[in-house]
């Protein structure tokens, strides 16, 4: 199986199934002198823990295990690799699923591609969801670094079904209200609607799209080449590799082509003498190079595939159409979970392309960039939630 690896100069490999022992992340281009903790990662992956009443029933703590690449609490410059192990695994209902395919999930084309005795059907294996967990792992290290720049990245909910939240925000003090949410939203009225909306569609053992934004603030402009590795194209790719993607666009996006040149034309101002865009149209990225201007990119995503409402499929070993209905623990919304994996991928390609151009060296961090990573990560610090108290529970 290829393709387990993203990126160029910070580079992760990802490994593990959902059902399997652990799973985890190497990351590479890794410099030296990075203040780096267990829990540093686990507030991350706190953020898309299942366990609460808008996500999957399945339980699971998520702690981080930093098994190499950290000396003293600070990084070595050598692969830093983090392990979550699996711990509340039920792999029951998948006995009765392996040869009744669910549609929109990876089964059938795993089996097509990698042959039935090869493929892990308890969960989804690599497909799985849980996969994305190994990403924000690594997305913590390279949020991380990027507080080097000043840079931080927050997204949130921006919609659910057809409920959408019509404001436009980009107060990073405001969008960072989101990150203490359990519905990932900075609007509490907003947060109440989505609240029994998703209520409502668990209660009918069913499932709802959504659309995440992210927006990535104090990017300096210049990150991003001009033609093949575009700044745009390497974070669809990084966004549109998550499980259940549907769709990436920036800045207005999809909207920019109802428009004509006139209404979607953006103009470039003098502000302390300083260029900049007036109205960030395309969201932070022109010519396929950052512009200064803050990144702001949605990732739209299908409803949850796995329902207990039946779903029509075949049993292949009878080779007859039957219907299923799904027994396992899902998600009812996976844009929910999926805000800090949408995070996690957008700072993966801003790393790598500041380290491509020089702003972030891959052998060893300075005291002044240090001063600042932690002068700005402890922003995130202060809308984290507590950590919780099973966090010891490591065995
Ligand atoms: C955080 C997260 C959680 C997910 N949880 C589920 C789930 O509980 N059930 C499910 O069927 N799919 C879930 N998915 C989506 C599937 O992994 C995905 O639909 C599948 O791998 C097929 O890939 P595709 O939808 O990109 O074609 C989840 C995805 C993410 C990012």
């Amino acid at each position: 199986m290829a393709g387990n690896s993203f990126g160029l100069l910070f580079r992760i490999t990802t490994f593990g199934e959902s059902h399997g022992k652990a799973i985890g992340v190497v990351v590479d281009g890794v410099p030296a002198g990075l203040p780096l903790s267990s829990e540093d990662i686990y507030r991350e992956l706190m953020l898309r823990r299942p366990g609460h009443r808008y996500g999957t029933p399945r339980r699971e703590l998520d702690v981080p295990e930093i098994v190499s690449g950290v000396f003293r609490g600070v990084t070595s410059g050598g692969p830093v690799t983090v392990l979550i192990w699996n711990r509340d695994v039920d792999s029951s209902p998948y006995e009765e699923l392996k040869y009744t395919p669910r549609p929109g999930h990876a089964d059938l084309q795993m089996i097509r591609k990698y042959g039935f005795d090869a493929w892990d059907y308890r969960g989804g294996g690599r497909a799985s969801g849980r996969e994305t967990a190994a990403r924000v792992a690594a997305g913590a290290i390279a949020k991380k670094l990027l507080c080097s720049l000043g840079i931080l990245i927050i997204g949130y909910v921006r919609s659910i079904g057809k409920l959408r939240l019509e404001k436009e925000v980009h107060d990073p003090q405001i969008l960072l209200r989101a990150r203490l949410s359990p519905v990932k939203t900075f609007d509490p009225e907003f947060e109440n609607k989505v609240m029994s909306l998703i209520d409502e569609v668990r209660r009918r053992g069913d499932s709802i799209g959504g659309c995440v934004e992210v927006v990535a603030f104090n990017v300096p402009p210049g990150l991003g080449e001009p033609v093949f590795d575009k700044l745009k194209a390497d974070i669809a790719k990084a966004i549109m590799s998550i499980p259940g993607t549907v769709g990436v666009e920036f800045g207005l996006g999809m909207r920019l082509s109802e428009m004509l040149g006139s209404e979607a034309s953006d103009s470039l101002i003098v502000e302390d003498g300083y260029v900049r865009y007036l109205r960030n149209v395309q969201g932070g990225i022109v010519g396929g190079i950052s512009t200064g201007e803050p990144i702001i990119v949605r990732a739209y995503f299908k409803p949850t595939s796995s329902i207990a409402l039946g779903i029509r499929t075949v049993d292949i070993r009878k080779m007859r159409e039957v219907e299923i209905k799904v027994r396992g623990r899902h998600d009812p919304c996976i844009a929910i979970r999926a805000v800090p994996v949408v995070e996690a991928m957008l700072a993966i390609v801003l790393v790598d392309h500041a380290m491509r151009c020089g702003l972030i060296s891959t052998d060893r961090l300075t005291l002044r960039e240090v001063k600042n990573i932690e002068k700005y990560w402890d922003i995130y610090l202060r809308y984290s939630p507590p950590i919780d108290k099973s966090v010891e529970d490591r065995g």
